[in-house]
């Protein structure tokens, strides 16, 4: 039998602690605090070829970091259609092929992220610039692809992203895509749903999405649109497991954390309430913090990260329906936020547990202190 790696790990620590040259037991890793209480804690990870200093595990300085903290891991962009699809008629696997092989070797549990990221902005452009004639063209490829994916890693992933992102922020209503249009909004759910249920009964299965607590005016119909689509897919008995939180908290301008805390929590803590009470799992799936408004200083700005992650992973872990945590990469040298909207002073974003350098920043404190004190998910 293959040992998991919080096994190993755990096995390794018992032989250390008996050991007769009692050396300095390394501290706890944020997966094994985190299992204390029946919780996992895992990162993405991307792909890129030996040598390059990126976020992939072939970097060993990121895959040291991946082993020390993590149980889980899923895929930053290697599975998407950008990857595996670089043509309509073939599959590309040759990129998280290496990351899937990498994950099973070392014992970590992968997610599949993800099987449709509906909006438009992110297809391959072949997929953009395409007519269907019929509902029937789109439904085979996308059952296709399903099925591609799902029969290749099999039990090797134990979770999915079946549809990533179905909901119009602005609008709360299905996007309106030539994928969705073809088949229409809900039928496309239920057919993806449906689909990876059959190609992958073992998986639990995600909506994920990312409505935020931040209250702005876009979050408020983000969240109502998510709902609904959360109703209607257990009216139409459509089979979803879990929703995917994604989790990429903002700190906003000028506003003091507590404040924000303090208009976010309610309103957010009903919308987990009516999620769950419809029968959810939760998982956080992409967990950061864009500290792109808040002050340059170093200090100031690493303690309001961590006081603001703190306090939204306060009110997650609340849920004992939530399990699975994962942040959307270990180490600010290679978080995406950077890319996605850059700081006007120029410096790199804060937003992951380790600093450019790999060193343990006060997130990476608070976020063990949240699993410590959250206390046992199992009643
Ligand atoms: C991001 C990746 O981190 C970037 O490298 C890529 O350029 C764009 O996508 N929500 C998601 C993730 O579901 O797939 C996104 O990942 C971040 C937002």
């Amino acid at each position: 039998m293959k040992l998991t790696r919080r096994q190993a790990l755990a096995g390794g620590a018992a032989m250390l602690a008996s050991s007769a040259l009692a050396r300095p037991v390394a501290p706890a890793s944020l997966d094994a605090i985190a299992g204390e209480g029946g919780r996992r804690f895992g990162s993405a990870v991307a792909w890129a070829p030996p040598g390059l200093d990126a976020g992939s595990f072939t970097n060993p300085r990121y895959a040291a970091l991946l082993e020390a903290e993590c149980a889980l891991l899923v895929p930053e962009n290697q599975l998407k259609w950008q990857w595996v699809r670089r043509a309509p008629d073939s599959f590309d696997f040759r990129a998280f092929d290496a990351i899937a092989d990498y994950a099973t070797g070392r014992g970590f549990k992968l997610r599949g992220h993800t099987l449709f990221w509906t909006p438009t902005k992110w297809y391959p452009k072949w997929l953009a610039e395409m007519r269907f004639g019929s509902a029937a063209e789109a439904e085979r490829l996308l059952t296709n692809h399903v099925r591609t994916v799902c029969s290749r890693y099999g039990d090797r992933i134990y979770s999915y992203d079946v549809v990533n992102e179905a909901v119009q922020p602005e609008t709360g209503k299905l996007r309106d895509t030539n994928v969705t249009r073809a088949l229409g909004g809900e039928a496309l759910l239920d057919l993806m749903f449906h689909t990876a249920r059959e190609a992958a009964p073992h998986a639990q299965l995600v909506y994920n999405d990312y409505m935020s607590w931040e209250r702005t005016h876009d979050d408020k119909r983000h969240i109502k649109g998510v709902l609904k689509l959360l109703e209607g897919l257990r009216r139409r008995g459509t089979p979803v497991d879990a929703l995917g939180v994604q989790s990429h908290i903002r700190l906003l301008e000028k506003a003091p954390v507590a404040e924000i805390v303090r208009q976010s929590e309610k309103p957010w803590r009903r919308f987990l309430d009516e999620v769950v009470g419809m029968g959810y799992q939760l998982v956080i799936t992409e967990f950061d913090v864009n500290d792109h408004e808040a002050p340059t200083a170093i200090l100031a700005r690493d303690r309001m990260v961590a006081d603001y992650g703190k306090a939204y992973l306060d009110v997650m872990l609340g849920y004992p329906q939530l399990q699975d945590v994962l942040c959307w990469g270990m180490c600010d040298r290679y978080s995406w936020l950077d890319g996605f909207d850059p700081r006007a002073d120029e410096t790199l974003k804060r937003g992951t547990p380790y600093d450019a350098n790999f060193a343990p920043k006060p997130l990476r404190t608070a976020m063990a202190a949240d699993f410590a004190q959250a206390g046992s998910r199992h009643v």
